[in-house]
């Protein structure tokens, strides 16, 4: 993620871009025509306090500070900037880390040649300088899937999406869509109405290992654990208050420490004659169970076994 070798692409190459660039075209680019597509593309993750690697793209003044490895755009050489390489795919994973899609030629085009005219701008506010902080839902209000967004976005989507920091979504978990977490991987991670049965929830509180994010701490704080917990409890909604099915039927596996007979840290599972006890685990030992999702978002749990 650091610096690259610089300028691999001969001047002749770039020059040539620009001059077929509609924006080459145009009199002078500024950072009020790229501003959108960052916006759209890029800022959910570079934006903010919490932006990863520190890189704020929602205003000027953040594009130019750059992130916390330096400056990620040299004015007048495009082809030396990490901002320019990365949206290429000439550096690598190439941004925004969610494609594809990436940014179509017309957006790289005017990026590259805003960068090659010198990163020309009014250094207004940006938009975090003027809009009000984004107003989080307090314990007992309803959390929409809009509100825990843009907390998988920052922390998880890295990692859980095609081509990601680990090639694979992990488990086969993607996050970046509500319709991707509700559908989950291998097994569902969120069963709606049932937040301590969902290992989603329990990764990011670490009652199962790894603890996520895998790349914390920092982990979530307490209040975005608790966002994301109370989304799940109400139902893992969309944004207009739709809450999600259960996925009946669908596998779950989880672990935890045996606080009740039978619950799992102090979430209830049902337990019945069919189910297979391996190694018959007392209150207080750390189990792993594995089972189904039964019609009213209970687990039916299929294997319980000390661990
Ligand atoms: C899903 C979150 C996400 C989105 C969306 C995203 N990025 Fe990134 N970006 C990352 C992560 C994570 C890294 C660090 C990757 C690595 O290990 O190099 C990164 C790294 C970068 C870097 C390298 C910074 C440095 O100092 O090395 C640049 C430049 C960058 N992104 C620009 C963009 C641009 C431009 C967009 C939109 C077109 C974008 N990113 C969209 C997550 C994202
Ligand atoms: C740096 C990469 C990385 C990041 C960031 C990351 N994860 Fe993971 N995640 C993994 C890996 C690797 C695994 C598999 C680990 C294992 O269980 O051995 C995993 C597993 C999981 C699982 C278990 C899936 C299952 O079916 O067993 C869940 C749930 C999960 N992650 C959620 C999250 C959430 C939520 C976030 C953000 C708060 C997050 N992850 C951030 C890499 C990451």
């Amino acid at each position: 993620m650091s610096w690259w070798p610089h300028c691999l692409i001969p001047t002749a190459v770039t020059a040539a871009l620009l001059a077929a660039s509609p924006a080459a075209a145009q009199d002078t680019p500024d950072f009020a025509a790229i501003a959108g597509t960052f916006e759209e593309n890029c800022v959910a993750c570079h934006g903010g306090e919490d932006a990863v690697l520190g890189l704020r793209l929602d205003s000027l003044d953040g594009v130019k500070r750059g992130s916390e490895n330096g400056p990620v755009a040299v004015p007048g050489r495009p082809g030396e900037s990490e901002l320019v390489r990365r949206i290429k795919g000439i550096s690598e994973p190439r941004m925004p880390l969610t494609g594809p899609p990436f940014l179509d030629d017309a957006q790289i085009a005017d990026i590259e040649s805003w960068v090659a005219a010198g990163m020309p701008g009014t250094a207004a506010p940006g938009p975090e300088a003027v809009a009000p902080p984004r107003h989080r839902p307090a314990p007992g209000e309803s959390v929409a899937w809009s509100d825990v967004a843009p907390i998988l976005m920052k922390r998880c989507v890295k990692c859980h999406t095609d081509g990601g920091l680990r090639g694979r979504p992990p488990e086969g978990l993607r996050l970046k869509t509500r319709e991707m977490v509700l559908a989950g991987g291998e097994r569902v991670a969120v069963i709606p109405g049932n937040a301590g049965a969902s290992e989603l929830v329990r990764r990011i509180r670490g009652q199962s290992r790894p603890r996520m994010p895998l790349d914390g701490p920092p982990f979530l704080d307490g209040d975005e654990i608790r966002l994301i917990t109370d989304w799940i409890a109400q139902g893992a909604p969309d944004d207009s208050g739709r809450r999600a099915p259960v996925p009946v039927g669908a596998r779950v596996r989880f672990e935890g420490v045996l606080t009740g007979r039978w619950q799992v840290d102090g979430t209830p599972v049902t337990v019945t004659g069919g189910t297979r006890i391996d190694k018959p685990p007392r209150v207080g030992d750390g189990v792993e169970v594995r089972g189904t999702v039964g019609a009213d978002g209970s687990v039916l749990v299929q294997r319980l076994r000390r661990r």
